[in-house]
Protein backbone atom coordinates (compact mmCIF):
# COMPACT_ATOMS: atom_id res chain seq x y z
CA UNK A 1 0.00 0.00 0.00
CA UNK A 2 2.32 2.22 1.14
CA UNK A 3 4.86 1.04 -1.76
CA UNK A 4 1.83 1.79 -4.22
CA UNK A 5 1.81 5.67 -2.88
CA UNK A 6 5.21 6.62 -2.86
CA UNK A 7 5.64 4.62 -6.51
CA UNK A 8 2.90 7.11 -7.65
CA UNK A 9 4.15 10.24 -5.97
CA UNK A 10 7.54 9.33 -7.40
CA UNK A 11 6.21 8.33 -10.74
CA UNK A 12 3.69 12.05 -10.87
CA UNK A 13 6.93 13.98 -9.54
CA UNK A 14 9.06 12.11 -13.01
CA UNK A 15 6.31 12.93 -15.04
CA UNK A 16 5.88 16.53 -14.01
CA UNK A 17 9.67 16.80 -14.27
CA UNK A 18 9.79 15.43 -17.40
CA UNK A 19 6.92 17.88 -18.63
CA UNK A 20 8.62 20.99 -17.46
CA UNK A 21 11.88 19.49 -19.02
CA UNK A 22 10.19 18.92 -22.72
CA UNK A 23 8.23 21.92 -22.59
CA UNK A 24 11.81 24.16 -21.81
CA UNK A 25 13.24 22.32 -24.87
CA UNK A 26 10.38 22.94 -26.96
CA UNK A 27 10.70 26.56 -25.87
CA UNK A 28 14.20 26.49 -26.27
CA UNK A 29 14.10 25.41 -29.38
CA UNK A 30 11.23 27.67 -30.84
CA UNK A 31 12.66 31.03 -29.28
CA UNK A 32 13.18 33.47 -32.16
CA UNK A 33 16.12 34.99 -29.80
CA UNK A 34 18.41 31.56 -30.59
CA UNK A 35 18.30 34.12 -34.32
CA UNK A 36 19.95 36.55 -32.41
CA UNK A 37 23.67 36.85 -32.64
CA UNK A 38 25.70 36.59 -29.33
CA UNK A 39 28.71 35.26 -27.98
CA UNK A 40 29.43 31.88 -27.58
CA UNK A 41 29.20 29.34 -24.27
CA UNK A 42 32.32 29.07 -22.61
CA UNK A 43 31.28 26.71 -19.62
CA UNK A 44 28.58 23.76 -20.34
CA UNK A 45 26.68 24.66 -17.16
CA UNK A 46 27.32 27.90 -16.35
CA UNK A 47 27.15 29.22 -19.88
CA UNK A 48 28.06 32.98 -19.86
CA UNK A 49 25.54 33.65 -16.88
CA UNK A 50 28.54 34.05 -14.54
CA UNK A 51 30.70 35.82 -16.39
CA UNK A 52 27.62 38.73 -16.35
CA UNK A 53 26.88 38.59 -12.90
CA UNK A 54 30.94 39.24 -12.21
CA UNK A 55 30.67 41.79 -15.03
CA UNK A 56 28.22 43.59 -13.72
CA UNK A 57 30.37 43.56 -10.20
CA UNK A 58 33.25 44.85 -11.95
CA UNK A 59 31.22 47.98 -13.67
CA UNK A 60 29.99 46.62 -17.24
CA UNK A 61 33.05 46.30 -19.14
CA UNK A 62 32.16 42.89 -20.94
CA UNK A 63 28.47 44.13 -21.60
CA UNK A 64 30.39 47.03 -23.31
CA UNK A 65 31.91 44.45 -25.66
CA UNK A 66 29.19 42.61 -25.84
CA UNK A 67 27.21 45.56 -27.44
CA UNK A 68 30.00 46.60 -29.82
CA UNK A 69 30.61 42.92 -31.49
CA UNK A 70 27.30 41.97 -31.77
CA UNK A 71 25.09 44.92 -32.12
CA UNK A 72 22.11 46.63 -29.00
CA UNK A 73 19.90 43.17 -28.81
CA UNK A 74 21.84 39.78 -28.24
CA UNK A 75 21.66 36.57 -27.01
CA UNK A 76 24.00 34.61 -24.56
CA UNK A 77 24.33 31.75 -23.50
CA UNK A 78 22.39 31.03 -19.69
CA UNK A 79 22.88 27.87 -17.81
CA UNK A 80 22.58 24.27 -19.19
CA UNK A 81 22.85 25.68 -22.97
CA UNK A 82 19.73 28.01 -22.92
CA UNK A 83 19.45 31.15 -24.45
CA UNK A 84 18.90 34.31 -22.52
CA UNK A 85 17.63 37.90 -24.44
CA UNK A 86 20.10 40.75 -23.15
CA UNK A 87 19.36 44.21 -24.40
CA UNK A 88 20.38 48.16 -24.50
CA UNK A 89 17.91 49.17 -26.61
CA UNK A 90 16.15 52.25 -25.28
CA UNK A 91 12.66 51.59 -27.19
CA UNK A 92 12.68 47.36 -26.07
CA UNK A 93 13.47 48.33 -22.58
CA UNK A 94 10.65 51.02 -22.56
CA UNK A 95 8.37 48.72 -24.02
CA UNK A 96 9.13 45.89 -21.21
CA UNK A 97 8.71 48.75 -18.66
CA UNK A 98 5.81 50.10 -19.54
CA UNK A 99 3.85 46.58 -20.55
CA UNK A 100 4.06 45.61 -17.05
CA UNK A 101 1.00 43.39 -17.64
CA UNK A 102 2.96 41.53 -20.22
CA UNK A 103 6.49 41.22 -18.58
CA UNK A 104 6.33 40.60 -15.23
CA UNK A 105 8.66 39.65 -12.30
CA UNK A 106 9.90 35.80 -12.80
CA UNK A 107 7.89 33.56 -10.91
CA UNK A 108 11.26 32.04 -8.97
CA UNK A 109 12.29 35.51 -8.04
CA UNK A 110 8.72 36.23 -7.15
CA UNK A 111 8.99 33.26 -4.56
CA UNK A 112 11.92 34.02 -2.91
CA UNK A 113 11.03 37.63 -2.78
CA UNK A 114 7.27 36.61 -1.04
CA UNK A 115 9.31 34.62 1.22
CA UNK A 116 10.71 37.47 2.44
CA UNK A 117 8.06 40.30 2.60
CA UNK A 118 5.15 38.34 2.25
CA UNK A 119 2.23 39.29 -0.40
CA UNK A 120 3.52 43.30 -0.39
CA UNK A 121 3.55 45.46 -3.25
CA UNK A 122 7.04 43.74 -4.64
CA UNK A 123 5.86 40.76 -5.03
CA UNK A 124 2.05 40.84 -6.35
CA UNK A 125 0.43 41.50 -9.91
CA UNK A 126 -1.75 42.47 -11.89
CA UNK A 127 -5.04 43.43 -10.73
CA UNK A 128 -3.87 42.65 -6.59
CA UNK A 129 -1.33 44.84 -7.57
CA UNK A 130 -2.59 47.99 -9.25
CA UNK A 131 -5.00 47.81 -5.94
CA UNK A 132 -1.94 48.21 -3.88
CA UNK A 133 0.03 51.03 -5.58
CA UNK A 134 -3.35 52.95 -5.52
CA UNK A 135 -3.98 53.14 -1.97
CA UNK A 136 -0.02 53.20 -1.37
CA UNK A 137 0.49 56.27 -4.20
CA UNK A 138 -0.49 58.92 -1.77
CA UNK A 139 1.77 58.04 0.92
CA UNK A 140 4.78 58.73 -1.26
CA UNK A 141 3.74 61.78 -2.28
CA UNK A 142 5.27 65.07 -2.19
CA UNK A 143 2.95 66.97 0.78
CA UNK A 144 3.57 63.42 3.22
CA UNK A 145 7.64 63.08 2.25
CA UNK A 146 7.44 67.53 3.63
CA UNK A 147 6.61 66.23 7.13
CA UNK A 148 9.28 63.46 7.11
CA UNK A 149 11.66 65.50 5.94
CA UNK A 150 12.70 66.16 9.68
CA UNK A 151 12.98 63.01 10.93
CA UNK A 152 15.93 62.07 8.27
CA UNK A 153 17.28 65.31 9.47
CA UNK A 154 17.19 63.99 12.93
CA UNK A 155 19.17 60.70 12.40
CA UNK A 156 21.36 62.02 10.50
CA UNK A 157 22.65 64.83 13.19
CA UNK A 158 22.70 61.23 15.35
CA UNK A 159 25.19 59.68 13.09
CA UNK A 160 26.88 62.92 12.68
CA UNK A 161 27.28 63.38 16.56
CA UNK A 162 28.65 59.66 16.91
CA UNK A 163 31.13 60.49 13.94
CA UNK A 164 32.14 63.71 15.90
CA UNK A 165 32.88 62.02 19.09
CA UNK A 166 34.99 59.60 17.01
CA UNK A 167 36.88 61.45 15.24
CA UNK A 168 36.95 64.22 18.17
CA UNK A 169 40.77 64.15 18.45
CA UNK A 170 42.16 63.04 15.04
CA UNK A 171 41.36 61.85 11.68
CA UNK A 172 39.40 58.64 12.05
CA UNK A 173 38.83 56.06 10.12
CA UNK A 174 35.02 54.47 9.65
CA UNK A 175 33.11 52.58 7.90
CA UNK A 176 30.61 54.25 6.71
CA UNK A 177 28.79 51.60 5.18
CA UNK A 178 27.75 50.07 8.63
CA UNK A 179 27.21 53.21 10.42
CA UNK A 180 24.95 54.15 6.94
CA UNK A 181 23.29 51.46 7.29
CA UNK A 182 22.30 51.62 10.75
CA UNK A 183 20.99 55.57 9.99
CA UNK A 184 18.59 54.16 7.47
CA UNK A 185 17.09 51.04 9.38
CA UNK A 186 16.36 53.67 11.99
CA UNK A 187 14.78 56.28 9.24
CA UNK A 188 12.83 53.77 7.65
CA UNK A 189 11.70 52.27 10.93
CA UNK A 190 10.73 55.56 11.74
CA UNK A 191 9.08 57.19 8.33
CA UNK A 192 7.98 54.10 7.56
CA UNK A 193 5.96 52.60 10.30
CA UNK A 194 6.63 54.92 13.55
CA UNK A 195 8.74 52.11 15.17
CA UNK A 196 12.01 52.87 16.85
CA UNK A 197 14.72 50.74 15.92
CA UNK A 198 17.17 52.53 17.60
CA UNK A 199 20.18 50.63 15.77
CA UNK A 200 21.94 53.79 16.26
CA UNK A 201 22.76 54.20 19.86
CA UNK A 202 22.18 50.84 21.24
CA UNK A 203 23.72 47.38 20.41
CA UNK A 204 20.88 45.07 21.53
CA UNK A 205 18.77 44.90 18.03
CA UNK A 206 14.96 45.25 18.38
CA UNK A 207 13.00 41.76 17.69
CA UNK A 208 12.00 43.14 14.38
CA UNK A 209 15.56 43.88 13.04
CA UNK A 210 16.39 40.21 14.70
CA UNK A 211 13.81 38.75 12.83
CA UNK A 212 14.05 40.65 9.32
CA UNK A 213 17.81 40.01 9.70
CA UNK A 214 17.57 36.27 9.74
CA UNK A 215 15.97 36.52 6.42
CA UNK A 216 18.29 38.77 4.80
CA UNK A 217 21.13 36.86 5.94
CA UNK A 218 19.98 33.69 4.72
CA UNK A 219 20.04 35.41 1.13
CA UNK A 220 23.51 35.68 1.17
CA UNK A 221 24.00 32.12 2.03
CA UNK A 222 21.26 30.28 -0.38
CA UNK A 223 21.85 26.72 -1.37
CA UNK A 224 20.76 24.96 -4.30
CA UNK A 225 18.35 23.23 -1.87
CA UNK A 226 16.53 26.86 -1.22
CA UNK A 227 16.70 27.70 -4.83
CA UNK A 228 15.49 24.68 -6.50
CA UNK A 229 11.83 24.70 -5.48
CA UNK A 230 11.70 28.23 -6.82
CA UNK A 231 11.97 27.27 -10.46
CA UNK A 232 10.02 23.80 -9.14
CA UNK A 233 6.77 25.19 -7.96
CA UNK A 234 5.67 21.27 -7.31
CA UNK A 235 8.48 21.62 -4.85
CA UNK A 236 7.56 24.26 -2.79
CA UNK A 237 5.95 22.25 0.04
CA UNK A 238 9.43 21.41 1.03
CA UNK A 239 10.82 22.54 3.89
CA UNK A 240 13.85 23.89 2.63
CA UNK A 241 15.76 26.07 5.07
CA UNK A 242 15.20 29.20 3.59
CA UNK A 243 11.47 28.64 3.38
CA UNK A 244 11.21 27.45 6.73
CA UNK A 245 13.59 30.19 8.58
CA UNK A 246 11.62 33.07 6.24
CA UNK A 247 7.96 31.50 6.99
CA UNK A 248 9.20 32.01 10.66
CA UNK A 249 10.76 35.63 10.28
CA UNK A 250 7.04 36.34 8.80
CA UNK A 251 5.19 35.18 11.48
CA UNK A 252 7.11 37.22 14.08
CA UNK A 253 6.83 40.02 11.83
CA UNK A 254 3.10 39.81 10.96
CA UNK A 255 3.02 39.99 15.33
CA UNK A 256 5.21 43.10 15.63
CA UNK A 257 2.99 44.48 12.66
CA UNK A 258 -0.01 43.52 13.91
CA UNK A 259 0.83 45.72 17.12
CA UNK A 260 1.92 48.48 15.57
CA UNK A 261 -1.65 48.35 13.02
CA UNK A 262 -3.67 48.32 16.95
CA UNK A 263 -1.71 51.37 18.07
CA UNK A 264 -2.00 53.38 14.32
CA UNK A 265 -6.02 52.69 14.77
CA UNK A 266 -6.18 53.74 18.36
CA UNK A 267 -3.98 56.91 17.40
CA UNK A 268 -7.04 57.75 14.61
CA UNK A 269 -9.55 56.57 16.62
CA UNK A 270 -8.60 58.54 19.60
CA UNK A 271 -7.92 61.63 17.92
CA UNK A 272 -10.63 61.32 16.19
CA UNK A 273 -11.46 62.48 13.10
CA UNK A 274 -8.71 60.72 10.51
CA UNK A 275 -6.15 62.99 11.29
CA UNK A 276 -3.95 60.66 13.93
CA UNK A 277 -1.42 62.28 16.71
CA UNK A 278 1.43 61.32 15.46
CA UNK A 279 0.50 58.94 12.64
CA UNK A 280 2.59 61.07 9.93
CA UNK A 281 4.76 57.52 8.37
CA UNK A 282 3.72 55.80 5.52
CA UNK A 283 1.89 52.86 7.20
CA UNK A 284 -0.52 55.36 8.91
CA UNK A 285 -0.90 57.21 5.74
CA UNK A 286 -1.56 53.82 4.12
CA UNK A 287 -4.22 52.87 6.89
CA UNK A 288 -5.55 56.07 6.90
CA UNK A 289 -6.24 55.98 2.27
CA UNK A 290 -7.25 52.04 2.60
CA UNK A 291 -10.37 52.95 4.91
CA UNK A 292 -11.17 56.03 3.39
CA UNK A 293 -14.64 56.46 2.65
CA UNK A 294 -14.44 57.06 -1.04
CA UNK A 295 -12.64 53.93 -1.89
CA UNK A 296 -14.71 51.09 -2.78
CA UNK A 297 -14.90 48.35 -0.61
CA UNK A 298 -13.48 45.90 -3.05
CA UNK A 299 -10.22 48.07 -3.50
CA UNK A 300 -9.21 48.11 -0.19
CA UNK A 301 -5.92 46.11 1.14
CA UNK A 302 -6.94 43.09 3.64
CA UNK A 303 -5.13 43.60 6.92
CA UNK A 304 -2.32 40.60 5.76
CA UNK A 305 -1.81 43.14 2.62
CA UNK A 306 -1.76 45.96 4.58
CA UNK A 307 1.04 43.90 7.17
CA UNK A 308 3.22 43.07 4.46
CA UNK A 309 4.20 46.13 3.50
CA UNK A 310 6.10 46.87 6.71
CA UNK A 311 8.85 44.18 5.69
CA UNK A 312 8.26 45.43 2.14
CA UNK A 313 9.44 49.01 3.47
CA UNK A 314 12.49 46.90 5.27
CA UNK A 315 13.24 44.78 2.43
CA UNK A 316 13.21 47.83 -0.34
CA UNK A 317 14.06 51.14 1.62
CA UNK A 318 17.02 50.24 4.05
CA UNK A 319 20.16 48.87 2.14
CA UNK A 320 19.25 50.31 -1.10
CA UNK A 321 19.43 54.01 -0.02
CA UNK A 322 22.54 53.03 3.05
CA UNK A 323 24.51 51.55 -0.48
CA UNK A 324 23.38 55.06 -2.19
CA UNK A 325 24.62 56.63 0.05
CA UNK A 326 28.02 55.00 0.80
CA UNK A 327 28.73 55.26 -2.72
CA UNK A 328 28.34 58.83 -2.93
CA UNK A 329 30.63 59.50 -0.42
CA UNK A 330 32.93 57.29 -1.93
CA UNK A 331 33.01 59.04 -5.72
CA UNK A 332 33.17 62.32 -3.20
CA UNK A 333 36.77 61.03 -1.79
CA UNK A 334 37.21 60.48 -5.40
CA UNK A 335 36.33 64.19 -6.78
CA UNK A 336 37.94 66.33 -3.94
CA UNK A 337 36.63 69.41 -6.11
CA UNK A 338 32.93 68.14 -6.38
CA UNK A 339 33.38 67.61 -2.64
CA UNK A 340 34.74 70.81 -2.13
CA UNK A 341 32.25 72.62 -4.07
CA UNK A 342 29.43 71.03 -2.67
CA UNK A 343 30.31 71.26 0.92
CA UNK A 344 30.44 75.90 -0.02
CA UNK A 345 26.73 75.23 -1.13
CA UNK A 346 25.87 73.45 1.91
CA UNK A 347 27.55 75.85 4.10
CA UNK A 348 25.94 78.65 2.69
CA UNK A 349 22.43 77.84 4.25
CA UNK A 350 21.64 79.20 7.56
CA UNK A 351 20.19 75.93 9.61
CA UNK A 352 21.26 73.15 10.39
CA UNK A 353 17.70 71.59 9.78
CA UNK A 354 16.60 72.93 6.41
CA UNK A 355 12.90 71.98 4.91
CA UNK A 356 12.25 69.55 2.68
CA UNK A 357 11.76 72.41 -0.61
CA UNK A 358 15.06 74.21 0.72
CA UNK A 359 16.78 70.87 0.23
CA UNK A 360 15.40 70.57 -3.13
CA UNK A 361 16.58 73.75 -4.17
CA UNK A 362 20.31 73.04 -3.58
CA UNK A 363 21.28 73.32 -7.48
CA UNK A 364 24.61 71.21 -6.52
CA UNK A 365 23.47 68.79 -4.25
CA UNK A 366 21.09 68.03 -6.62
CA UNK A 367 23.97 67.20 -9.63
CA UNK A 368 25.93 65.02 -6.77
CA UNK A 369 23.10 62.75 -5.99
CA UNK A 370 22.26 62.22 -9.42
CA UNK A 371 25.39 61.88 -10.74
CA UNK A 372 26.38 59.26 -7.68
CA UNK A 373 22.86 57.52 -8.16
CA UNK A 374 23.22 57.05 -11.79
CA UNK A 375 27.11 56.12 -11.70
CA UNK A 376 26.32 53.42 -8.72
CA UNK A 377 23.14 52.28 -9.18
CA UNK A 378 22.44 50.20 -5.62
CA UNK A 379 20.29 47.68 -7.68
CA UNK A 380 22.21 47.02 -10.35
CA UNK A 381 19.61 44.62 -12.74
CA UNK A 382 16.19 43.38 -12.69
CA UNK A 383 14.78 40.76 -14.59
CA UNK A 384 11.28 39.93 -16.14
CA UNK A 385 9.28 37.43 -18.04
CA UNK A 386 7.11 37.66 -20.87
CA UNK A 387 3.59 35.61 -20.51
CA UNK A 388 2.79 35.84 -23.84
CA UNK A 389 3.72 35.81 -27.00
CA UNK A 390 4.59 39.42 -28.20
CA UNK A 391 6.86 41.93 -30.59
CA UNK A 392 9.21 43.98 -29.35
CA UNK A 393 9.85 47.41 -31.07
CA UNK A 394 13.45 48.74 -31.29
CA UNK A 395 14.97 51.76 -31.83
CA UNK A 396 18.29 49.94 -33.71
CA UNK A 397 17.36 46.68 -36.06
CA UNK A 398 19.46 43.74 -35.79
CA UNK A 399 20.45 41.79 -38.45
CA UNK A 400 20.05 37.61 -38.27
CA UNK A 401 22.88 35.14 -39.63
CA UNK A 402 21.42 35.22 -43.19
CA UNK A 403 22.10 38.57 -43.44
CA UNK A 404 18.39 39.74 -43.12
CA UNK A 405 18.15 42.78 -41.08
CA UNK A 406 14.86 43.20 -38.81
CA UNK A 407 13.22 46.00 -37.43
CA UNK A 408 11.37 43.90 -34.94
CA UNK A 409 11.98 41.15 -31.84
CA UNK A 410 9.66 38.50 -31.68
CA UNK A 411 9.67 36.98 -28.13
CA UNK A 412 7.38 33.86 -27.29
CA UNK A 413 5.68 33.15 -24.10
CA UNK A 414 8.05 32.73 -21.14
CA UNK A 415 10.65 34.71 -22.72
CA UNK A 416 13.04 35.97 -19.43
CA UNK A 417 14.41 39.57 -20.58
CA UNK A 418 16.80 41.48 -18.90
CA UNK A 419 16.88 44.86 -17.45
CA UNK A 420 20.36 46.01 -17.12
CA UNK A 421 20.53 49.28 -15.01
CA UNK A 422 23.74 49.87 -14.66
CA UNK A 423 24.48 49.14 -18.12
CA UNK A 424 22.17 51.85 -19.14
CA UNK A 425 23.60 54.12 -16.38
CA UNK A 426 27.22 53.92 -17.91
CA UNK A 427 26.45 53.66 -21.76
CA UNK A 428 29.04 55.85 -23.64
CA UNK A 429 26.57 56.43 -26.36
CA UNK A 430 23.80 57.68 -23.95
CA UNK A 431 26.50 59.84 -21.82
CA UNK A 432 29.07 59.96 -23.83
CA UNK A 433 32.93 59.01 -23.43
CA UNK A 434 33.73 60.15 -19.63
CA UNK A 435 30.09 57.41 -19.02
CA UNK A 436 32.10 55.91 -15.82
CA UNK A 437 33.63 58.96 -14.25
CA UNK A 438 31.42 61.08 -11.31
CA UNK A 439 31.08 64.36 -12.49
CA UNK A 440 27.94 66.14 -10.94
CA UNK A 441 28.24 68.96 -13.77
CA UNK A 442 27.16 66.96 -16.18
CA UNK A 443 23.84 67.76 -14.68
CA UNK A 444 23.97 71.27 -15.44
CA UNK A 445 23.34 71.87 -18.71
CA UNK A 446 19.54 72.35 -19.20
CA UNK A 447 19.39 69.02 -21.32
CA UNK A 448 22.47 67.32 -20.33
CA UNK A 449 21.23 63.76 -21.97
CA UNK A 450 18.45 63.49 -24.57
CA UNK A 451 17.94 59.72 -24.10
CA UNK A 452 14.05 57.88 -24.30
CA UNK A 453 15.20 56.10 -21.18
CA UNK A 454 11.81 55.37 -19.36
CA UNK A 455 13.35 55.97 -16.17
CA UNK A 456 10.87 57.75 -13.64
CA UNK A 457 13.79 59.79 -12.17
CA UNK A 458 17.03 61.41 -13.52
CA UNK A 459 17.15 59.95 -16.71
CA UNK A 460 18.60 57.03 -15.63
CA UNK A 461 17.18 53.44 -14.75
CA UNK A 462 18.23 53.61 -10.98
CA UNK A 463 14.44 53.54 -10.04
CA UNK A 464 13.40 51.64 -13.21
CA UNK A 465 10.26 53.25 -14.67
CA UNK A 466 6.83 52.52 -15.56
CA UNK A 467 4.34 51.28 -13.33
CA UNK A 468 6.45 49.31 -11.23
CA UNK A 469 9.14 51.73 -11.16
CA UNK A 470 10.16 52.14 -7.32
CA UNK A 471 7.29 54.34 -4.99
CA UNK A 472 9.77 55.22 -2.75
CA UNK A 473 12.07 57.38 -5.17
CA UNK A 474 11.34 60.46 -3.76
CA UNK A 475 11.51 59.55 -0.83
CA UNK A 476 15.02 57.52 -0.49
CA UNK A 477 16.23 61.09 -2.93
CA UNK A 478 15.48 63.39 -0.02
CA UNK A 479 16.62 61.25 2.66
CA UNK A 480 20.28 60.96 0.68
CA UNK A 481 19.93 64.66 0.80
CA UNK A 482 19.27 65.17 4.45
CA UNK A 483 22.34 62.53 4.78
CA UNK A 484 24.93 64.25 2.44
CA UNK A 485 23.76 67.78 4.18
CA UNK A 486 24.31 66.56 7.07
CA UNK A 487 27.81 64.64 7.06
CA UNK A 488 29.28 67.09 4.07
CA UNK A 489 29.11 70.07 5.87
CA UNK A 490 30.76 68.37 8.88
CA UNK A 491 33.10 66.46 7.87
CA UNK A 492 36.14 65.94 5.17
CA UNK A 493 36.18 62.76 3.56
CA UNK A 494 38.95 60.64 2.00
CA UNK A 495 38.99 56.69 0.85
CA UNK A 496 40.92 54.78 3.99
CA UNK A 497 42.58 52.50 0.67
CA UNK A 498 43.95 52.65 -2.49
CA UNK A 499 40.75 53.50 -4.74
CA UNK A 500 41.57 50.13 -7.08
CA UNK A 501 41.45 48.20 -3.56
CA UNK A 502 37.36 49.11 -3.41
CA UNK A 503 35.76 46.15 -5.08
CA UNK A 504 31.50 45.36 -5.42
CA UNK A 505 29.88 42.40 -4.28
CA UNK A 506 26.43 41.65 -5.79
CA UNK A 507 23.67 40.44 -3.45
CA UNK A 508 20.01 42.22 -3.80
CA UNK A 509 22.10 45.27 -3.96
CA UNK A 510 25.89 45.99 -4.70
CA UNK A 511 28.04 46.48 -1.68
CA UNK A 512 31.97 47.63 -0.77
CA UNK A 513 34.27 45.35 -0.03
CA UNK A 514 37.90 45.60 0.14
CA UNK A 515 39.53 43.53 -2.07
CA UNK A 516 43.08 43.13 0.52
CA UNK A 517 40.41 42.06 3.33
CA UNK A 518 38.01 40.58 1.86
CA UNK A 519 37.33 38.66 5.14
CA UNK A 520 36.36 41.11 7.09
CA UNK A 521 32.85 41.32 4.53
CA UNK A 522 31.48 44.38 2.89
CA UNK A 523 32.88 47.78 4.28
CA UNK A 524 33.43 51.05 2.95
CA UNK A 525 36.72 52.54 5.00
CA UNK A 526 36.86 56.36 4.97
CA UNK A 527 39.13 58.92 7.02
CA UNK A 528 36.60 60.87 8.67
CA UNK A 529 37.51 64.29 9.54
CA UNK A 530 35.99 67.51 11.52
CA UNK A 531 35.39 70.21 8.79
CA UNK A 532 36.72 73.38 10.78
CA UNK A 533 34.19 75.56 10.75
CA UNK A 534 34.57 79.63 11.52
CA UNK A 535 32.26 80.36 14.19
C1 LIG B 1 18.39 54.65 -3.38
C2 LIG B 1 17.35 53.98 -2.94
C3 LIG B 1 16.47 53.07 -3.76
C4 LIG B 1 16.72 52.46 -4.96
C5 LIG B 1 17.99 52.52 -5.80
C6 LIG B 1 15.54 51.70 -5.30
C7 LIG B 1 15.40 50.97 -6.47
C8 LIG B 1 14.28 50.25 -6.82
C9 LIG B 1 14.15 49.45 -8.01
C10 LIG B 1 15.22 49.29 -9.08
C11 LIG B 1 12.92 48.89 -7.99
C12 LIG B 1 12.34 47.95 -9.04
C13 LIG B 1 12.72 46.53 -8.72
C14 LIG B 1 12.13 45.55 -9.69
O1 LIG B 1 10.96 45.69 -10.06
O2 LIG B 1 12.83 44.61 -10.05
C15 LIG B 1 12.26 49.33 -6.78
C16 LIG B 1 10.99 48.95 -6.40
C17 LIG B 1 10.42 49.31 -5.20
N1 LIG B 1 10.94 50.16 -4.25
FE1 LIG B 1 12.71 51.12 -4.34
N2 LIG B 1 14.61 51.86 -4.32
C18 LIG B 1 15.13 52.70 -3.36
C19 LIG B 1 14.50 53.13 -2.21
C20 LIG B 1 13.23 52.76 -1.81
C21 LIG B 1 12.57 53.20 -0.60
C22 LIG B 1 13.16 54.17 0.41
C23 LIG B 1 11.36 52.57 -0.55
C24 LIG B 1 10.26 52.62 0.48
C25 LIG B 1 10.22 53.32 1.54
C26 LIG B 1 11.26 51.75 -1.74
C27 LIG B 1 10.18 50.96 -2.06
C28 LIG B 1 10.05 50.22 -3.21
C29 LIG B 1 8.90 49.38 -3.50
C30 LIG B 1 7.69 49.16 -2.60
C31 LIG B 1 9.13 48.81 -4.75
C32 LIG B 1 8.21 47.87 -5.51
C33 LIG B 1 7.36 48.67 -6.45
C34 LIG B 1 6.46 47.83 -7.32
O3 LIG B 1 6.84 46.73 -7.71
O4 LIG B 1 5.36 48.31 -7.63
N3 LIG B 1 12.41 51.89 -2.48
N4 LIG B 1 13.12 50.16 -6.08
C1 LIG C 1 22.49 46.10 7.21
O1 LIG C 1 21.42 45.73 8.04
C2 LIG C 1 20.78 44.50 7.73
C3 LIG C 1 19.65 44.24 8.69
O2 LIG C 1 18.69 45.21 8.69
C4 LIG C 1 21.78 43.36 7.80
O3 LIG C 1 21.17 42.17 7.40
C5 LIG C 1 22.97 43.67 6.92
O4 LIG C 1 23.93 42.68 7.10
C6 LIG C 1 23.56 45.03 7.23
N1 LIG C 1 24.56 45.32 6.24
C7 LIG C 1 25.70 45.96 6.52
C8 LIG C 1 26.57 46.22 5.37
O5 LIG C 1 26.02 46.31 7.64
Amino acid sequence: MFLKLLASIVGTLLSYGLYHALKLVYQELNSPVRHLPGPRSNHFIYGSSKDLMRDMADGGALQEKWVEMYGRTLKYPFFFGLTRLYTTDTKALNHFLTNHNIYQRPPHSRYLLSLIVGPGVLVTEGEVHKRQRKVMGPAFGVPQLRELTSIFFAKSAEVRNIWASEAADSPMRLDVLSWLNKTTLDIIGLAGFDYSFNSLNTERPTELATAFDATMQATVTLSAFDIIPAWVPALRACPTKFAVLGRASQKTMSRIGREILRRTKTDMAESGTFEPRRGRDLLSLLVRANTAKDVPENQRLSENEVLAQVPTFLAAGHETTSTGTTWALFALTQNIPAQTRLRAELLGVETETPGMDELNALPYLDCVVREALRLNPPVVSTSRVATQDDVVPLDTPWTDARGVVHETLRVTKGQNVIIPILAMNRDKTIWGPDATEFIPERWESETPISNNLPGVWGQTLTFLGGPRACIGYRFSVVEMKALLFTLVRAFEFELAVPAVDIGRKISIVQHPFVRSDPGAGVQMPLIVKPYPRPM
